[in-house]
């Protein structure tokens, strides 16, 4: 039977413990524990894990939305940086730059003699400019299309399709044009993104299908002159920081070579409060940086909230590509933590970017079937700053929470969404993996290494064609 052995280590549990005093009781109800070989190494962790304090740090980030590159994240930086010192921690800033891009307060399109609405929207990374020229339908835009055709002053009507809104807008501009119009090939508004800044660039807007063919029937066969006005946007170098709190193995002599990163982004979208994305794995990963400080370890863990995780993986790439080969090499799990205590969202999953195990995976399958008697599932996904660890071949992965819940990118992504049952589970689960690796007597098999090719769709899925 079972019961001899919970008795055993409940035992081992208190007298482990008996510093905490009333404390050391176990976490998890007998019930649990009775069908699971729960470890005295997971209660050590498990028994530290303060919801609260997961929770009231969730509750002071997401006052407001913390936008890569403004004071908000500035401030979240600084309060990051500071709970890491009261923890003991030497917290390190790394800054980095990026290109920020503010969207234009106007965009307007007026066609002569064309008596139909149009409501132009712009696309991200567009430049400003006010241009009046002929209108010149252009295919898709497609460089064999342009080749020998003369857009000198013109503006360049593209339907949208096949290659990129960026490629279309820079090969219209090599071929003269001085603005281009990209309309829908499907229903609905067409609100994209050019992909990034180029000086290359001529103004762009967009239109729907139906006003983007009635343009082009209006326009077929008789020269039309319309006018186009982007005003606003501007394209500036920003600012954005990465937040490192290390613990060294405890004991040198005794330590290993390798490094496990736990980590979160702490930036959010314009307008989301962002309590789940992700004050939710910053707060949590601030929480495992308490527990963790002064329990013994051979194996050195960092943790780290990441800038600009929502514009591109940008304070995640930076950090990955500046570290030098010899540390990158000594880094053998990355554990993500993004979107980890919504109440409306689905179960927890891991991905990673090939949906294969790795390390971080099968360690938190372990102790998830430890402490809850079910292996956390993994499947393949991107989407988060797991990646570029991925790509430079470190078991990686990324804890979330699915379906991902409604308020997701939106202002009501709030701290009354937040559950702490989901928090304390990812907590334990997470924790307790990093600590079953980072142990003194830990064992188990050495990572595998395999660097991935860069896969640009992992980065930007608002990279549509
Ligand atoms: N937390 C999300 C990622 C996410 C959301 C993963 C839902 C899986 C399901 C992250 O902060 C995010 O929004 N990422 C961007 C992509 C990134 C490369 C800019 C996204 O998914 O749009
Ligand atoms: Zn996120």
């Amino acid at each position: 039977m079972m019961k001899k052995p919970i008795v055993k280590i409940a035992l081992a549990a208190s007298l482990t413990f008996s510093a905490f005093g009333t404390q050391a009781v176990l976490a998890k109800p007998a019930e649990t524990v009775k069908n699971q070989p729960y470890k005295v190494f997971d209660q050590k962790i498990v028994n530290q894990i303060n919801v609260d304090n997961i929770y009231n740090n969730i509750d002071y980030l997401a006052k407001v939305p913390r936008v890569a590159g403004t004071e908000a994240e500035h401030d979240a930086v600084q309060f990051i940086k500071n709970t890491f010192k009261s923890y003991g921690y030497d917290a390190e800033v790394q800054e980095f730059t990026f290109t920020g891009y503010t969207p234009p307060s106007t965009t307007a399109l007026s066609v002569e003699g064309f008596t139909e609405n149009l409501n132009p929207s712009s696309f991200t990374y567009t430049v400003s400019g006010d241009v009046t020229g002929e209108i010149a339908l252009a295919g898709l835009g497609k460089k064999e299309e342009l080749a020998g055709v003369d857009l000198t002053g013109k503006i360049a009507l593209i339907k949208r399709g096949e290659i990129s809104f960026g490629e279309k807008v820079l090969n219209a501009a090599a071929a003269g044009a001085a603005g281009v119009i990209i309309y829908n090939n499907a229903d609905g508004a067409l609100n994209g993104t050019l992909g990034g800044a180029n000086d290359k660039y001529v103004p762009a807007v967009a239109l729907t299908k139906a006003e983007g063919e009635a343009l082009a029937a209006y326009a077929q066969g008789q020269p039309v002159n319309a006018s186009l006005k982007v005003e606003g946007a501007k394209i500036e170098e920003r600012k954005s920081h990465n937040v490192i709190a290390t613990k060294k193995p405890t004991n040198k002599k005794k330590a290993t070579n390798d490094v496990i990163v736990v980590g979160s982004h702490h930036d959010s979208v314009e307008l989301a409060p962002g309590a789940n994305d992700d004050a939710s794995g910053t707060a949590m990963t601030l929480e495992l940086a308490r527990v963790l400080k002064d329990v013994p370890t051979d194996t050195e863990i960092r943790f780290i909230t990441f800038g600009a995780e929502e514009l591109g993986l940008i304070g995640s790439t930076y950090y990955v590509d500046n570290l030098p080969q010899s540390d990158l090499n000594r880094i053998i799990a990355n554990f993500n933590l993004d979107m980890v205590g919504s109440k409306d969202a689905g179960d927890l999953v891991m991905n990673t970017i090939d949906g294969q195990p790795n390390l971080v995976t099968e360690l938190a399958q372990a102790s998830s079937q430890r402490l809850n008697g079910v292996p956390t599932p993994y499947a393949e996904g991107g989407r988060s700053d797991h990646v570029p660890f991925g790509e430079a071949g470190i078991p990686a992965a990324l804890f979330i929470h699915e379906p991902t819940e409604p308020w997701y990118h939106t202002p009501e992504d709030t701290i009354d969404k937040i559950s702490k049952e989901k928090l304390q589970d990812v907590a334990e689960i997470v924790g307790t993996a990093v600590y079953d690796r980072a142990r003194f007597d830990h064992m188990g098999p050495k990572p595998k290494k395999v660097k991935k090719a860069k896969n640009k769709e992992l980065y930007y899925n608002e990279n549509v064609k």
